[in-house]
């Protein structure tokens, strides 16, 4: 890929750099003039594509593999969200991987610990637990865990509960990608609830108050992110603040002792849209996956415009356009998103920048 521009690779082919290019070539090596145009690229071009996932499509689907398949011979019961850019890496969006899990009541998977890091998104349904390292953390709509890498953990639905969806969240192409993958599952298939349930809740969710209790793990000490106070301090920014232009009301779940992402490489957010409000556009690096926790609107991602409805995810990839508006004038919208932001950022990747007219045409 030749490029007339200064400072650029633009060598034209001659027989002699045929013959010296395959002489090379013999030696597994090559000409980097050859290709430097198409591995630096000027700026970011993903491979994925924006997608929506529309949950009304999904559900039935969903809930027939409870007939064909039990957690214990499936590991877990989960369709898989795929990106037509990415089937290969199974990644919903650059290196981000989701899928929706379903468990009837009284029914557990298998413990197990893997070196990707995960959460779950609770979608519907009542009596989902999920044990991590031996703390058990009960969890209802809206509400999300961490089951961060290297921790033993295994998800379960109480035998009173009801039919449970969950998205589950991971960096599995990420860690692939880096080639550090090894998965494990426990030796007993269960592990002991050593701990109070909900303990970490009580120990690390009290607001702007940091406990006395050490932790040295490298992710956040709270495992569980609970939808009502979230909700409840999404509203009362909005009461007293805009929020961002690209945004509206956003804000990130973090490590509430050190005020940083929640794991190392997956970050997350929940995000309020006012009634009726439209946000102008952005792009930044870094890939997201969106859940519509409440409300009905549209995103306009690369260009093109994707309506959602609760319970629909989408993706951004990264470096691509997008905006988001809430199309009702009563009620607000809250967007879910877990995304790759701190690896963006902890290797030093980051940069944002706005539209400049404010809106793509779409
Ligand atoms: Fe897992
Ligand atoms: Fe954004």
């Amino acid at each position: 890929m030749r490029e007339a521009v200064a400072g650029r690779a633009n060598v034209e082919e001659t027989p002699e750099l045929a013959e010296y290019y395959a002489a090379i070539d013999r030696l597994d090596a090559g000409a980097l003039w050859t290709v430097a145009n198409r591995i630096e690229p000027w700026e970011p071009a993903s491979t994925s594509v924006p997608m929506l996932w529309r949950y009304a499509e999904l559900r039935g689907h969903v809930l027939r593999s409870l007939e064909l398949v039990t957690p214990e011979r499936a590991g877990r019961r989960v369709v898989y969200l795929v990106n037509p850019g990415r089937r290969e890496d199974v990644a919903a969006v650059g290196r981000l991987y989701t899928g929706l899990q379903v468990m009837n009541p009284g029914e557990k998977a298998s413990a197990h610990r893997h070196s990707t890091s995960a959460l779950r998104f609770i979608m519907e349904g009542t009596g989902a637990y999920t044990v991590v390292d031996g703390h058990k953390v009960t969890l209802g709509r809206n509400d999300f865990v961490l089951t961060p890498n290297g921790t033993w953990h295994e998800h379960g639905v109480e035998a009173g509960g009801s039919v449970c969806i969950w998205q589950d969240g991971l960096d599995i192409p990420l860690v692939n990608t880096l080639e550090a993958n090894f998965f494990e599952v426990h030796p007993e298939l269960a592990q002991p609830v050593s701990h109070p349930v909900d303990d970490t809740t009580a120990l690390f969710a009290a607001p702007a108050l940091r406990p006395a209790e050490g932790w040295d793990k490298p992710y956040s000490p709270l495992l569980k992110y609970e939808w009502a106070p979230t909700y409840d301090s999404l509203c009362r920014h909005a009461e007293v603040a805009e929020g961002s232009a690209f945004d509206g009301v956003l804000m990130e779940y973090v490590n509430p002792l050190t005020g940083g992402p929640v794991m190392p490489t997956i970050g997350a957010a929940m995000q309020r849209l006012a009634p009726g409000a439209r946000t102008r556009a952005h792009r930044h690096t870094g890939s997201a996956v969106y859940q519509v926790a409440k409300g009905v609107g549209y995103s306009v991602i690369g260009g093109r415009r994707f309506d959602w409805a609760e319970r629909d995810i989408f993706v951004v990839p990264s470096w691509m356009w997008h905006e988001h508006a809430n199309a009702s004038a009563s009620e607000d919208a809250c967007l879910f998103q877990f995304n790759d932001l701190p690896v963006m950022r902890a290797l030093g990747l980051y940069r944002e920048e706005a539209l400049a007219d404010g809106h793509q045409a779409a």
